[in-house]
């Protein structure tokens, strides 16, 4: 049984051969408000994470990311950040990250953090400078500051709408009480984009980049980095605001991935690469097609960059080979690892999306009224797709929660929504806060063992108690027992390091045999309504599904030894 006596396979991922460990590593995203609450307030916090350290290595993941920790007014759940330099006093102080940093290091599991270089938040002291500054002034020139249209400048500098809905300009009022000049958010009113044409502003962020590296951080995060640089003029845009929704007819967005953006992450990474033990920075960045994403991964850029692509992509197997197989095709070009994701704080949680009518425009969070999604399909089918993406060599990350199977909350009273979408939207779009719910631990403990105290900043579903850790724990056949075994056979077998042979096993298999240093194993995902039969000699070495006979049932992926 191998690749090679298959007349229908063929190679789509050479390995590279190197070992460099952001080219392999599976990296565990917590969101610091919903993991572990040390004190109480019903936020988590740094030393609710540093505490539970241990469950990471044991989970077998080789880094932590996490989203922002610094202080902010919370507008955007910290991607607004007041200060780059400091921690929010819900999180906790400076000499708790540096706490968290050493743990960490001492559990083997390195750390990334989140840098939010787009925008400030308008509580930042550059903002408060700018606004009290006069149009024209140096303060002004840090952000993007615009007299308005039309007789008296009442309307906005542009015609572009914000990501999270209504204008991407509010009008200020000067200091001597007139209206005054418009400046640019793609995001929130209360998240001033930056200029990034101001030499000022990419000394600051070069700064930033070494405090963080000076207290030992292995990486970043790169949020919206796509969204630095504009288009000279900044011309008016009458498409999407998000790329991934453009279709092959729109021409590029004037906001989004101009080339000019490279030059700074040229200059970051040689920043990176003075410092010693190989730290790494990947790309957020929701740009398409895969051959644009992968010049954010030329050898002088970022390491990773998010494959959104094969996150979006729709359950189908035709789909999915494709994705896979253009992905690899363009990162391998520019020699770079791919790095797949199926889930994170901005989407809805693979184990609900994937129960979602297939290959229809992916909504931004569920309302209670919507149709309810088919919570066991939609767990059947996420054990399935990380079996799928945990095989693949490459980066992953993996989100936390998603390792118990959670699913979005889909129920939430609208009056606890927090993500600003929701009010920017004009309740259209109920946002994303149902997959930010704070972790359940313990079945039994008041909030399900996220805290000590019974409140939490966004209530948990009752269906979350079951899914405790402590009720997966040692449990064979449970999600948390098929992540460890996953990421431990992954590990074992140096999975992440191989070669990608696809196979051609039937319009509904998606099946790849992954050549690695010291064995091959064969992937196989059943996307056809028929039970597949598995070769009569394979021995299985883990599964989606609980209990196969020599069968491999729908919506279930298996990783046999060859
Ligand atoms: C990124 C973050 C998202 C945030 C936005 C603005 O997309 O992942 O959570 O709202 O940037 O910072």
């Amino acid at each position: 049984m191998t690749a090679s006596n298959d007349a229908t396979a063929h190679l789509v991922h050479p390995t590279s051969g190197d070992r460099e460990w952001w080219r392999s590593a599976v990296i565990y995203q917590i969101y610091p408000r919903s993991w572990a609450d040390s004190d109480g307030d019903g936020i988590g916090d740094l030393p609710g994470i540093t505490a539970r350290l241990p469950y990471l290595k044991a989970l077998g993941v080789d880094a932590v990311w996490l989203s922002p920790f610094y202080t902010s007014p919370q507008a955007d759940a910290g991607y607004d950040v007041a200060d780059y330099r400091d921690i929010d006093p819900l999180f906790g102080t400076l000499a708790d990250a540096d706490e968290l940093i050493r743990a960490a290091h001492a559990n083997d599991l390195r750390v990334v953090v989140d840098l939010v270089p787009n925008h400030t938040s308008d509580e930042h002291a550059w903002f408060r400078a700018a606004l009290t500054a006069a149009p024209g002034s140096p303060e002004r020139d840090r952000y993007i500051f615009r007299d308005g249209r039309g007789a008296d400048g009442g309307e906005p500098p542009n015609d572009w709408q914000s990501v999270f809905g209504g204008d991407a300009w509010t009008r200020i009022t000067e200091a001597d009480g007139t209206p005054g000049q418009w400046y640019l958010h793609l995001f929130d009113r209360k998240q001033p984009d930056l200029n990034w044409e101001n030499p000022v502003v990419r000394s600051e962020f070069e700064d930033i980049l070494r405090f963080w590296l000076d207290r030992g951080v292995d990486g970043f995060r790169v949020d919206v980095a796509h969204g630095l640089v504009k288009a000279p003029g900044l011309p008016d845009w009458t498409g999407p605001m998000n790329m991934i929704d453009l279709t092959e007819a729109d021409t590029r967005p004037p906001m989004w991935d101009q080339d000019g953006v490279h030059d700074i992450y040229r200059d970051w990474r040689k920043i990176l690469d003075s410092y010693p033990g190989e730290r790494a920075m990947c790309a957020e960045a929701w740009v398409e097609p895969p051959e644009r994403l992968a010049r954010y991964v030329r050898d002088d850029e970022f390491q990773q960059a998010f494959n959104f692509d094969f996150l979006v992509t729709p359950w189908r197997a035709d789909d999915l080979r494709a994705a896979i197989a253009q992905s690899y095709r363009a990162n391998d070009a520019v020699g770079a690892p791919t790095t797949w994701v199926l889930s994170n704080h901005d989407v809805v949680r693979h184990a609900t999306r994937l129960a979602l009518p297939v290959g229809e425009p992916r909504p931004n969070g569920i309302f209670a009224t919507d149709p309810q999604p088919d919570a066991e399909l939609g767990l059947r089918r996420a054990r399935a797709a990380t079996t799928l993406m945990l095989a693949l060599p490459g980066g992953a990350y993996v989100y936390y929660g998603e390792e118990l199977g959670l699913p979005e909350h889909t129920t939430l009273p609208d009056e606890v929504r927090q993500d600003p979408t929701y009010q920017r939207t004009e309740h259209k779009e109920a946002g994303r806060d149902g997959c930010r719910i704070p972790m359940p631990w313990e079945k039994d403990s008041a909030s399900y063992g996220f805290g000590p105290g019974e409140h939490t900043w966004l209530p948990q579903p009752e269906s979350y108690g079951a899914l405790a850790v402590d009720q997966q724990d040692d449990v064979p056949g449970s999600t948390l027992e098929l992540y460890r075994t996953l990421l431990q056979t992954r590990r074992d077998l140096r999975l992440g390091e191989g070669s990608t042979t696809q196979l051609d096993l039937g319009p509904d298999i998606v099946g790849y045999d992954i050549a690695a240093a010291d064995a091959t194993v064969r992937v196989i995902l059943n996307l056809g309504e028929a039970d597949y039969e598995l070769p009569s000699d394979a021995t299985v070495l883990v599964s989606s599904a609980p209990e196969i006979a020599g069968v491999l049932p729908t919506d279930a992926a298996v990783w046999l030894q060859v």
